[in-house]
């Protein structure tokens, strides 16, 4: 019987053990995680989304604090179309996570940085090609371009010394995201160095539509492999979303992935940047506890536990300290129906906001709790303790329980059994 540890992820000469943590913002996948999961030999992603404020509070800068004074003066107006991000003051918050991260890396594995395109920063070219540069600069291995299809991202890149050295992958949901660009980049002559296929029942948000029940990675996988042999490319895909036990992993890896990326059973390890309280919520949680909504002001569905807090939170709009999501016209989803019930209801102090939800605030206070389909089979893989918690694992006990396991099997952690 194989186990994950019988197959190998290769790059050119170098190989790691395939097993990818997937990026997890904000913070959420932090650089601690992503520093164990590569010392074990394996790949992990720091995030890059709302890095200003993560290297506040990695480093003790004050990137938020001083865009909050230079905007001050538009707290209370509803157009925040003013809001921009200081391109320099952006590098260098991008340096400082990942060049700081890349100083600590030990071990044979690599770590990655996620790159989502939907963080459109009221400037979307712009922002992000000095995002994807900064990453370059600091050293990053290799960099997973998300949240978006990502068309013009390579050649953004181009004319980096690092464009043909660092790996760069993509993440698509269809075959159909994939042809787009590869279709898209021809000209380029670079071809991306592994591509992962995420199904629909990932954390985050989803490459679906509220009809992703309807999809089964498998399948996604089996039209994509067939896809790339009869363009005669190879390129080696990660098969993501759902990939619970290393038999699962096994099963992919089986029938033409060359790794799995992972992230829901890292959620509740010491090394993952939830608070302890948070952790517990996802431990606690049933299937029916989680859903997948469309409160994300950027248009994709998004999987939730059903408590989170920011689904009905009407906070005032956090652009003037963050601003990630406002588009190429200064606009958020978020603000237009915050705006919509201030006018509805006038005299009211507690505005409720149902549809949408601002996602940078409630992100950056760990207040949207995005999860993963399986969050609810966590509470399978420790033990439960005297005080009806559950008890945490390290991040070096999931990764090996993924590398070694076999027969759908789980290994508990070593701990209290109270049960
Ligand atoms: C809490 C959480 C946050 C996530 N945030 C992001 C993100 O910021 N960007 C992204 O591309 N994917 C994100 N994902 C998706 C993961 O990187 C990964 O591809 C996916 O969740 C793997 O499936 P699994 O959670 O079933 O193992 C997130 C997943 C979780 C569980």
């Amino acid at each position: 019987m194989k186990r994950v540890d019988d197959f190998r992820l290769r790059f050119g000469k170098q190989e790691v053990v395939p097993i990818i943590v997937g990026g997890m913002g904000v913070d959420i996948s932090t650089a601690e995680l992503a520093l164990e999961v590569a010392r074990l030999g394996g790949i992990g992603h720091i995030s890059d989304a709302m890095v200003q404020d993560v290297s506040d509070r990695r480093f003790d800068t004050n990137f938020v604090k001083e865009k909050t004074k230079l905007y001050k003066y538009n707290i209370d107006n509803a157009d925040k179309t003013d809001i921009k991000f200081d391109l320099g003051r952006l590098a260098e918050a991008t340096m400082l996570h990942v060049g700081k991260t890349m100083e600590s890396k030990r071990g044979d594995g690599m770590i990655f940085v996620n790159c989502m395109e939907k963080l459109t920063m009221n400037a979307p070219r712009e922002t992000l090609k000095v995002r994807l540069a900064s990453s370059l600069d600091a050293g990053i291995d290799g960099i997973t371009l998300s949240a978006g299809l990502h068309l013009g991202s390579f050649a953004l890149m181009e004319d980096h010394p690092r464009f043909r050295d660092a790996k760069l992958g993509i993440i698509v949901s269809s075959v159909r995201a994939l042809q787009i660009f590869l279709r898209k980049n021809a000209k380029l002559n670079r071809l991306p160095d592994y591509i992962i296929v995420e199904g629909p029942l990932a954390g985050g948000h989803l490459g679906f539509g509220m009809d992703w029940a309807q999809y089964d990675l498998h399948t996604i996988m089996a039209e994509i492999v067939q896809y790339l042999q009869a363009e005669k490319l190879s390129i080696p895909l990660v098969a993501a979303g759902g990939v619970f036990t290393g038999s699962d992993a096994v099963s992919f890896l089986e029938n033409g992935a060359s790794a799995v990326q992972v992230a829901t059973r890292f959620t509740i390890t010491n090394e993952c940047g939830l608070p302890a309280k948070v952790k517990q919520e996802y431990f606690k949680a049933s299937e029916g506890d989680i859903e997948v909504n469309g409160i994300s002001p950027t248009g994709y569905p998004m999987r939730m536990l059903k408590s989170t807090p920011a689904i009905g939170s009407g906070i005032r709009p956090g652009c003037e300290s963050y601003g990630y999501l406002l588009d190429a016209n200064g606009k958020c989803d978020y603000i237009t129906a915050y705006n919509r019930e201030v006018e509805a209801h006038p005299n009211e102090k507690n505005i409720v906001v149902m549809d949408k939800t601002c996602l940078c605030t409630h992100m950056r206070n760990f207040n949207c709790w995005t999860c993963g389909h399986y969050t609810y089979r966590l509470k399978d893989t420790t033990h439960r303790l005297k005080d009806g918690s559950y008890q945490t694992l390290t991040a070096e006990h999931v990764f090996k329980d993924y590398q070694f396991s076999v027969d759908q099997k789980i290994a508990l952690p070593p701990g209290p059994t109270f049960a």
